[in-house]
């Protein structure tokens, strides 16, 4: 059966780091409890786009892959963080690559990085395209409220991205889902970023988040879009040999591998690193566990997700043969000399260091 393989793969993680620390001397946090409720220790805040980061994260995967841009039948960016309306991120990315494939941007919140991989998959195993680039890239520091303890200390920046090619082999996405409720779109949301915030410039433009209902519908949700999809793929929970979560929460995480009774060591995290991320965590996620060996040839993989919407999804994957990048590129885009907090002060209403 045709279906979509993963054959590169690559990230961006910006370099200015954001430590609890960092957060606990502008607001009434601590490292103890952002490290005991979430897992998390720094976050990246970025000094350059969306599209950049996107763009970097797809060059590195096309490296990996040996292909180029001009290659791709189709680019989906995961994000809910784009730099503009119109175009898409994913069209400024073709413009850094080339090629006039199809562009398009994808919006399920953190889920987004599934839902486009399940697209793409969809999409060849029609016939529609051969290749595609799917990348997961958010800004999510754009979107934070230092007003809002609970939420301030969550989020990060970054982008991971694939490519995917048709294969008829054993390899590829076995299957996936994907759901949502909108009846509870009120409990994560983002208000003011979108015309909303035009029609009303009072509407705050910051994550307005009900924590311990996303966390409860998180961990439900999750367990059952890979029961769903391993049931698809005929396979059981012990066929899993590395688990990537969204890393939204290491609780969360924790209590959907307890749930699925899957055995820890096959889960992989990193939200200590990068915080939630959001649409890019999970590609920014296999992209390191790659790059660490934790995935071997053959390898059942796979992906949960949720986020605002709720979204919730899943995607089980037979690895290919081939766990190394053909080649390792180094970023070209340019440093920054700010800290993380002052790139933070820059988009933040009300945060002065001075
Ligand atoms: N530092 C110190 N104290 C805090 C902080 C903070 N940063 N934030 C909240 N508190 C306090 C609260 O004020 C509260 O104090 P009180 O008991 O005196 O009122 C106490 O800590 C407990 O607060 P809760 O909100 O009940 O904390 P909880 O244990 O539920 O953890 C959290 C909050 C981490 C947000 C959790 O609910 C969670 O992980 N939810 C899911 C988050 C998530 O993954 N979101 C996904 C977003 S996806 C997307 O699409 C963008």
């Amino acid at each position: 059966m045709r279906r979509a393989a993963i054959i590169g793969w690559g990230d961006y993680t910006p370099p200015a780091v954001l430590s609890n620390m960092d957060l606990a001397s502008v607001i009434d946090t601590s490292d103890e409890w952002i490290q005991t409720r979430s897992g998390i220790k720094e976050r990246r805040i970025s000094h350059v786009s969306n599209a950049d980061m996107a763009t970097a994260a797809a060059k590195q995967a096309l490296a990996a892959a040996d292909l180029s841009g001009d290659e791709m039948d189709l680019i989906i960016v995961a994000t809910c963080s784009p730099d503009r309306a119109v175009p898409s991120v994913a069209a400024y990315v073709q413009r850094q690559l080339g090629g006039v494939g199809a562009t398009m941007d994808l919006n399920a919140a953190c889920s987004g990085f599934v839902y486009a991989l399940s697209v793409a998959n969809g999409m060849i195993a029609a016939g529609t395209v051969n290749r595609a680039l799917i990348i997961g890239a958010e800004r999510l520091s754009s979107f934070i409220d230092l007003q809002d303890r609970t939420t301030a200390v969550l989020f990060g920046d970054g982008a991971g991205a694939v490519v995917v090619e048709a294969t008829e082999g054993p390899e590829g996405v076995l299957s996936s889902n994907l759901h949502s409720d909108g009846s509870l779109s009120e409990i994560l949301t983002i208000r003011g970023a979108g015309t909303e915030g035009v029609f009303d410039p009072d509407v705050p433009h910051t994550v307005d988040m009900e924590g311990r209902e996303v966390f409860r519908n998180a961990v439900t949700r999750m367990g059952e879009g890979a029961v769903v999809a391993l049931e698809n793929a005929g396979l059981d929970v012990e066929d899993i040999d590395v688990l990537i979560s969204h890393q939204a929460n290491i609780r969360i995480i924790d209590a959907t591998a307890r749930r699925l009774s899957i055995d820890p060591d096959t889960v992989y995290t990193n939200i200590h690193a990068y915080g939630n991320t959001s649409a890019a965590s999970i590609p920014i996620a296999l992209s390191e566990a790659l790059d660490q060996g934790a995935i071997k040839p053959g390898d059942v993989v796979a992906m949960v997700a949720f986020g605002g919407g709720l979204t919730w999804g899943a995607a089980i994957l037979r690895w290919g043969d081939r766990v190394t990048r053909h080649h390792r590129i180094e970023h070209d885009l340019p440093g920054t000399d700010k800290t993380g907090l002052e790139l933070l002060a820059a988009r933040v209403r009300g945060l002065d260091l001075a």
